[in-house]
């Protein structure tokens, strides 16, 4: 089969790298780059660091609101696909240039495959939940992470052609959880100890884009007693500057630039807990068996919640310090598949 695959954003290059790697061992790829995530921490690091195939075509589109970022990205992969003819168009998760790829080739009468197919948070004001869902209802080809996405896709009443794979991130993690131990250097570095330092991420929209919600998470970060490593997102960099807030009040908290997979897998691996809102993170926290404190109302995967592996705390400072303080022994189980996900797309496909 020729696939073209649609890539815009960090998560997106990481979940690539497993599936592209066996894609292209029976069926013809080529990848856009959007251009959504353009930083070189943010795009070019994870292509060189994970082998990813350099995209053939890149579309520069960058930032700006959604309607112009997802409507620029959408004519530009119209143009290719005219061009190109490929049997299949495949996306993953829910940004913009999920959005964008899987509009353009509906419409073109391309087959959709959508990974990460059925997740949902219920809450629409979220940019990702209008995405996922536009996404599914015009894909033909849906490969889910879990039993509850294809829950909720049953429950939209998209049955046919739905496949719990499991998830391309476990296998991610799989292959280079290794490969981190033997080459990544951030712990030196930093100057942490192993299980003695909290790991940060924070960049959901619905978080950075409220002035009281950053200063209340801000406000627990300074509570929080030890080091504390943030790795920090460009929107949220750009937000706390815009807003004056001042991260050197926080004692013990080391922020530094996005870091590369390796280095991030090393982080969480080593951390004591890991305080996110991303939804990669509270998947690899569950994976590694790292206890996670989510900032969110709700998350997209629900399982990890059980046993309390995963604690959803919002933004309220003091459920965050509580929780953060609180001791838990989490229970896990084996929820995201057997490592081999992108295997099983792949022969899926064929
Ligand atoms: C996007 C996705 C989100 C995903 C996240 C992963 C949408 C609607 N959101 O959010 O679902 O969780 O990626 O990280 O698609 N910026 C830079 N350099 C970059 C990229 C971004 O400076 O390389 C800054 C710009 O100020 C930009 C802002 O970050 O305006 C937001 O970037 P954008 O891609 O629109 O959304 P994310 O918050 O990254
Ligand atoms: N990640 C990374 N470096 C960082 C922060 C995150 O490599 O500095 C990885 C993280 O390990 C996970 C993915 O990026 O695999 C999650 O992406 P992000 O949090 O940006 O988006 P989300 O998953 O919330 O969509």
């Amino acid at each position: 089969m020729k696939i073209i695959t649609v890539l815009g954003a960090r998560p997106q290059f990481i979940k690539a790298a497993p599936v592209s790697r066996e894609l292209r061992k029976i069926h013809t790829e080529l990848i856009i780059h959007t251009g959504q995530h353009y930083d070189a921490n943010m795009s070019d690091i994870f292509f060189e660091e994970l082998e990813i195939p350099k995209p053939d075509f890149h579309l520069g589109v960058g930032s700006g609101n959604h309607g112009k970022q997802t409507g620029e990205m959408l004519a530009k992969i119209e143009e290719i696909l005219v061009d190109e003819k490929p049997d299949y168009l495949l996306v993953y998760g829910d940004t913009n240039s999920t959005l964008a790829g899987a509009l353009a080739a509906s419409k073109l009468h391309i087959p959709v495959i959508h990974i990460e197919a059925g997740l949902r948070s219920f809450n629409k004001k979220m940019p990702e939940e209008i995405n996922r869902i536009m996404t599914d209802h015009v894909s033909d080809l849906l490969f889910c992470p879990t039993k509850t996405a294809v829950k909720n896709l049953e429950n939209e009443n998209i049955l046919e052609n739905v496949f719990n794979v499991g998830d391309v991130m476990y296998d991610a993690v799989d292959y280079n959880l290794k490969l981190a131990e033997d080459k990544s250097e951030i712990l030196e570095k930093e100057k942490l100890t192993t299980k003695e330092y909290y790991l940060i991420t924070v960049h959901r929209a619905e978080n950075t884009d409220d002035h009281d919600k950053m200063k209340n998470v801000i406000d627990a970060f300074t509570r929080i007693k030890g080091d504390k490593v943030w790795p920090i997102h460009p929107r949220t960099r750009k937000v706390i500057e815009d807003q004056g807030f001042d991260l050197k009040e926080v004692p013990g908290l080391h922020v530094i630039d996005p870091v590369g997979y390796l280095d991030m897998l090393t982080l969480e691996q080593n951390a004591r807990k890991i305080i996110t809102d991303s939804g990669g993170v509270q998947k690899e926290a569950y994976f590694m068996q790292i206890p996670c404190i989510t900032m969110r109302e709700q998350t997209e995967w629900v399982e990890t919640l059980e046993g309390n592996a995963n604690i959803l705390v919002g933004t309220d400072p003091e459920k965050i310090v509580s929780a953060v303080e609180k001791t838990v022994t989490p229970i896990y189980q084996d929820l995201f598949g057997d490592g081999k996900a992108s295997v099983h797309i792949s022969e899926m496909i064929r």
